[in-house]
């Protein structure tokens, strides 16, 4: 979703840094990007579609125009996913004032705006976009002009003003056209910056000084960092960096130095992120594995969670997209090892449910990016009823990370660049295991036997899962099969319905078919309306050693070949040395030997390979698919 970007210093080098920085925003999905320079006057140069495009229209300015980029040394940049207004030029941000005195961007969203428009309109302001962010820029200006008329303009007291207007989430950089004010005794060229809600932090420099959405694109630059903590301004030059919070209290900088982290964009050789993503997960589940605090029976811990387990009634999960389906499996997972009730509830339904939570319920939320708006609005709200919050999230000192405190596990898969998810998804699958582990042992649910088992069982899914990669080409071949069709279906039951729907989450995200994902026994209650030779349906049927298991995998078999009579091709995601049905089937990929159990994180790599190689057989964009984000920060 937006990305910011900011830079202050004294060499000529804001525009560079400004489009490198936007360019490591990317990741996070937009549809427009641009940036504004503050020289003598204030310029701003903006774009619908890729940095590419921008980096384009850049280059055919006129001598006079390339001058001004080529001398700036301060500069507020971003990249824009629409919500208010469709991607165009006009649209993108930066947003100036009517009078061209102040260029604004904006993460997040205004409720009020259409009241501040009207508002503004009958003041004079016009406005030239359909955002919400140009009613920032033109109130900004009102109060300013309003402060400097009576001789009080304080950048501090204009930005308390602006926020005491504002209703919704907004992180800001404001560049600031200082002729309009010829008393004042700041650095003219400085950037004004404000937190609510959305992400922002400042990169501390030598001589210069940063601002970005998250502390991956400032580590470029520099190796320190100042996290803004929510309801915080920030006033940063060349050389100062001054913090107040909403009350105007003065705050005290506080520098992390982090490592930098140079590697960011690199794809090492792969031609897609995914790709290279997809690559990653074995290690990333190595990782876990030997990350674990403690792995005996008697005090298994993944890490030391501020919970008595042994005393929690009810687990609700919440999460959204990815990380939803991924929370599917720890119900199964707790269900089939301590009859545990678990609730997988997507977090922006939470509000009808947050009534029937109380002090025994633990309230887990899971997130990739941590900044969810959603998924943090829901744990916010089981927060205030008490519950016990925990968070499976994959970015330290995120917001999320931030509301839970010490009952959050940081799944270590680094930072993702592709949208869709693969490696954080994997990771938080072990995450569950791991946590259903320590949960379970905590309870006494399982014996001695069967915790060796399942510890045996995840040690393994790294190495197999190693081995899975080697069959990238076999995946390739089956995508290829299938890559003309617009329609899915994908089955299976239990524990795998969560790597069905997370199959056809993969497939939609990437080459824009539609899929969707059924319990198998659903098939017959509709979906089958519409099976013909043109809907491909998609089994994920593993089979069990344990009884109750085995007789799901049967009746996977059986609801495929229901579909298969109502001339769908066929395809059967299956393991190795499994023979049962398979002739039946046009197509059967296959995972290495596992039981179903243990065998969703194995099972849904042919489908992130299926999904990768049919987007790419159509030359989608698989890195940045259209309309997504990221990290999707508004409600
Ligand atoms: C967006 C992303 C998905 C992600 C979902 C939840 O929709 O495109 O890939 O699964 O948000 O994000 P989170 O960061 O909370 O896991």
């Amino acid at each position: 979703m937006c990305g910011i970007v900011s830079y202050v210093g004294e060499e000529p080098k804001a525009t560079r840094l400004l489009l490198q920085g936007l360019k490591s925003l990317e990741y996070r999905g937009y549809d427009s990007s641009g940036i504004a320079l503050l020289n003598d006057t204030l310029s701003v140069y903006k774009n619908k579609g890729k940095i590419l495009d921008l980096e384009k229209s850049l280059s055919t300015l006129s001598d006079e125009e390339r001058e001004k980029l080529d001398q700036s040394i301060c500069g507020i940049g971003h990249t824009r996913w629409a919500t208010h207004g469709e991607p165009s030029d006009i649209n993108a941000h930066p947003h100036m004032d009517s009078d061209g005195t102040i260029a604004v961007v904006h993460n997040g969203i205004i409720r009020n705006y259409i009241k501040l428009k009207k508002e503004l309109i009958y003041k004079g302001y016009t406005f030239k976009s359909d955002t919400d962010t140009e009613v920032i820029a033109n109130l900004f200006s009102y109060i300013r002009k309003d402060l400097i008329a009576k001789g009080e303009y304080e950048d501090f007291l204009a930005m308390r003003l602006l926020s005491s207007r504002l209703e919704g989430s907004y992180a800001l950089a404001i560049l600031l056209n200082e002729s309009v004010n010829p008393n004042s005794t700041q650095p003219a060229k400085r950037i004004l910056l404000a937190k609510h809600e959305s992400p922002l932090v400042i990169g501390v420099g030598q001589l210069e000084n940063f601002a970005a959405s998250d502390s991956d694109t400032v580590l470029q630059f520099t190796d320190g960092i100042i996290r803004l903590a929510d309801c915080e301004f920030a006033v940063i030059s060349k050389n100062t960096i001054d913090i107040q919070d909403f009350e105007g209290n003065v705050i005290k900088p506080v520098i992390e130095v982090l490592k930098k982290n140079d590697s960011l964009m690199d794809k090492k050789g792969y031609k897609h992120f995914l790709l290279k993503e997809i690559n990653e997960q074995p290690t990333v589940l190595s990782k876990m594995l030997s990350l674990i605090e403690d792995s005996t029976y008697e005090n298994f811990k993944l890490i030391n969670f501020n919970i008595n387990f042994a005393e929690i009634e009810k687990i609700y999960c919440i999460a959204c997209g990815s990380a939803y389906h991924s929370a599917q499996a720890l119900k199964y997972i707790l269900g089939s090892w301590c009859s545990l009730p678990v609730d997988v509830i997507v977090a922006s339904e939470f509000n009808f449910q947050h009534k029937l939570i109380g002090e025994r319920d633990l309230v887990i939320g899971v997130s990739q990016s941590g900044e969810t708006a959603d998924t943090i609005l829901a744990l916010q709200k089981a927060k205030s009823a008490g519950a016990r919050l925990l968070a499976i999230t994959n970015r330290p000192a995120s917001a999320i990370n931030n509301l839970c405190g010490a009952n959050t596990y940081i799944t270590p898969a680094d930072l993702e660049i592709s949208v869709a998810s693969t490696k954080a998804y994997t990771s938080q699958l072990m995450a569950h295991y791991l946590l259903a582990l320590q949960i379970a042992t905590a309870r006494k649910a399982i014996s001695r036997e069967f915790f060796t088992d399942i510890l045996h069982n995840l040690k393994t899914l790294p190495v197999l899962l190693d081995q899975m990669l080697n069959r990238a080409n076999h995946y390739k071949a089956a995508a290829v099969n299938f890559a003309g069709y617009r329609d899915f279906i994908f089955l299976s039951r239990g524990i795998n319905h969560t790597t069905a729907m997370e199959g056809a989450l993969k497939l939609k995200e990437l080459s824009y078919a539609h899929a969707s994902a059924y319990p198998s026994g659903e098939l017959k209650h509709g979906p089958i309306a519409i099976l013909d030779e043109n809907v491909p349906v998609i089994s994920i049927a593993i089979p069990s050693i344990y009884p109750d298991e085995q007789i799901i995998y049967e009746k996977i078999i059986h609801n495929a070949l229901e579909a298969k009579t109502r001339k769908s091709p066929s395809i059967l995601l299956t393991t190795d040395s499994n023979q049962d049905h398979v002739e039946e089937f046009d197509l059967v990929m296959r995972i290495p030997d596992i039981d179903q159990l243990f065998s969703p994180i194995l099972a849904t790599i042919p489908l992130q390979f299926l999904a990768y190689f049919i987007a790419e057989n159509l030359g989608k964009d698989v890195d940045q698919p259209r309309n997504l984000a990221k990290s999707v920060t508004v409600e």
